[in-house]
């Protein structure tokens, strides 16, 4: 006799975390990420780089004519931390009501991260401002030092900048964000309120052996690099323990297929928006804990921004579907992470795609990958 098909209903989830770009990239991007997330974060790391608030402002305005006028998704803005970001700027960005987190990448730990921090130390009178303002701090945790190795950087920025930061701003809240090792879980763990973490779908899913044992694999390399497997085990116990500290974010960024299946560097991020609660849920069902899914998709973040839990639901069920081997944005191709394999998870309710929509969606129109 077969089973019965398993379903959970969860709340509607959120993205803490996301990348859209910009132009022609948009309709594809803004059509994954509202499908099912009620909200999501979106990173300032354009070129240029969202700085100020008119600048925040128009992003969001582009952002929001890629939406249905039907649709119940809001896109919560960020700013981008420079050498020069000013008190007023905070201020401002803090009255504008949609800027919801001020970003610091270290300058050079990543994609489009030129125009980041250079001296995190002379970032702290900021800091100051944030605190007395409540506006939350995400961080993109790595030193970019060249002398320290690639696996370590995120460790290294815990115990020279990240420990200092909250001990001196006590009050500051504080996203570490895409975390990637067992130091920085632990870290978190001990951290009072009001310090918390994003976890990706693809650290929890993936180690480094995925991404270089026998063939490097472009898909894989994004940043943080995932690490080894210990790691991971590490960000699985910790988003299923129900410690509302470590919550969703995907840190889902498209990069085309030429920019990453390329000789002379492979650009870093992993493409999950198409199908992130599927793969979260995957990870959560494989140590038989669905149960612990909510909490971390659908309540924590929201809590941790200070904003309402969403009302509604969707519903997921187990039942296998196809990603298409390669998505399209405006021009270009996209090879997503599960590229041209099943999934076990589907949302079957509470979609934009499981509705007629789904007709405009990349979704519907995949392209195969070539043949070799
Ligand atoms: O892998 C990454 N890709 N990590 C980041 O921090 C940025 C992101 C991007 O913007 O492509
Ligand atoms: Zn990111």
């Amino acid at each position: 006799m077969n089973a019965p098909m398993r379903s959970i209903k969860i709340k509607r989830p959120d993205d803490w975390h996301i990348h859209l770009r910009d132009g022609d990239y948009l309709a594809a991007s803004v059509a994954d990420a509202s499908n099912y997330f009620g909200r999501a974060l979106v990173m300032p790391n354009l070129v240029p780089p969202i700085v100020d608030v008119a600048a925040a402002r128009a992003y969001k305005g582009r952002i929001e004519q890629h939406l249905r006028k039907d649709s119940c998704f809001t896109p919560l803005l960020t700013l981008y931390l420079t050498d020069e970001t000013s008190q007023d700027t905070l201020v401002s960005a803090k009255q504008s009501g949609f800027i919801h987190a001020c970003k610091l990448y270290p300058a050079g730990a990543t994609t489009h991260s030129e125009g980041g921090v250079n001296s995190i130390d002379a970032l702290f009178p900021i800091f100051e401002t944030m605190e007395k303002h409540a506006m939350p701090l995400s961080i993109h945790g790595e030193v970019t030092d060249d002398d320290i190795d690639i696996f370590d950087r995120e460790a290294v920025f815990i115990d020279r900048y990240l420990s200092r930061i909250v001990t001196r701003f006590p009050a500051l809240r504080i996203v570490l964000e895409h975390i990637t090792t067992r130091d920085a879980v632990a870290f978190i763990s001990e951290a009072g309120d009001g310090v918390c973490a994003t976890v990706t779908a693809h650290h929890l899913l993936y180690n480094r052996n995925d991404m270089l044992d026998g063939r490097m694999k472009p898909v894989y390399f994004c940043l943080p690099i995932l690490k080894r497997s210990t790691h991971q085990q590490a960000l699985v116990e910790a988003v299923t323990s129900g410690n509302p500290a470590f919550f969703l974010g995907t840190d889902s960024a498209p990069h085309p297929r030429q920019a990453k299946e390329n000789a002379c560097g492979c650009a870093a991020g992993a493409y999950t928006a198409h199908a992130a609660i599927e793969l979260y849920a995957e990870v959560f069902d494989k140590v038989d804990c669905l149960d612990k899914l909510e909490g971390f998709a659908s309540h924590f973040g929201a809590d941790f921004y200070q904003l309402p839990r969403n009302q509604d639901q969707i519903e997921l069920t187990e039942e296998s579907w196809q990603i298409p081997a390669l998505l399209n944005f405006g021009q270009d191709r996209l090879v997503p992470i599960r590229a041209g394999e099943k999934m076990r998870w589907r949302v079957t309710s509470g979609a934009r795609s499981s509705a007629a929509a789904m007709k405009d969606s990349h979704l519907s129109k995949p392209h195969e990958l070539p043949a070799g």
